[in-house]
């Protein structure tokens, strides 16, 4: 692809899955599991839209942290041993199973690689050495820097600031629907990896191409 020389991928739910730690956990969780991770995830997401809107930066990890809290007083499951448990297992979250050969064949390609997340420099850190991809990534941008959530578009700044490539020869992938719609608002040519069969929001900005799984990289990458 003509102009493209760095890959930039949102982390969770698009490296990494974050249905992974309550899926581990689904025995001790029991038949609310499903349900738990989504509301989990759902209020995570949240709680970075609204403390942007309210000024009120905190990092990831208390913002995952507090969204567990409110899914599980919902749910109406007590267990503190479980609570922790979960906590944990986030900062180990398996990759999908295609992320590390992905990334291997952009390497070769002369392309570089990053992530752009909310995450926490920590989380990342930890989600990365977890999944064995560490030398396989150029950078790994955290809004730690910048102190305010996606989709501000001082978070996919950083990539211009940290790495110094131009916002026209990036290419963003994100699972998440938003992040896609505020990146190619931004100006960033974008993939939307639906993974879970979501429809597109009715937000500015538009996806280059969607794709299910980022096995299908390559052929994007070279049309
Ligand atoms: C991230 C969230 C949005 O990694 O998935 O930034």
């Amino acid at each position: 692809m003509e102009k493209i020389t760095t890959c930039v991928f949102d982390a969770y739910g698009t490296l990494f899955d974050v249905n992974a730690a309550c899926l581990e956990l689904s025995k001790e969780v029991g038949d609310k599991w499903k349900e738990l991770s989504a509301l989990w995830r759902l209020r995570q997401v949240e709680y970075t839209w609204l403390r942007n809107s309210m000024n009120e930066y905190i990092d990831f990890w208390k913002i995952t942290s507090d969204a567990l809290d409110y899914a599980m007083e919902t749910l109406n499951i007590k267990n503190i041993k479980l609570r922790d448990d979960l906590l944990s297992l986030y900062l180990k979250l398996k990759s999908y199973p295609e992320v590390k050969l992905v990334l291997q064949k952009i390497r070769k390609m002369g392309l570089k690689t990053a992530i752009l997340s909310n995450g926490n420099k920590k989380m990342l850190e930890s989600a990365v050495t977890n999944a064995n991809i560490k030398n396989l990534l150029d950078e790994v941008l955290s809004v730690d820097d910048c102190k305010v959530y996606k989709p501000a578009s001082k978070v996919y700044d950083l990539v211009e600031s940290k790495m110094g490539v131009k916002k026209e020869n990036i290419i963003f992938f994100s699972s998440n629907a938003w992040d896609m719609h505020a990146a190619s608002n931004y100006g960033f040519k974008t993939i939307w990896v639906n993974r879970f069969d979501g429809k597109l929001e009715k937000l500015p900005g538009k996806p280059h191409k969607i794709i299910n799984s980022l096995e299908q990289i390559e052929k994007i990458l070279k049309n």
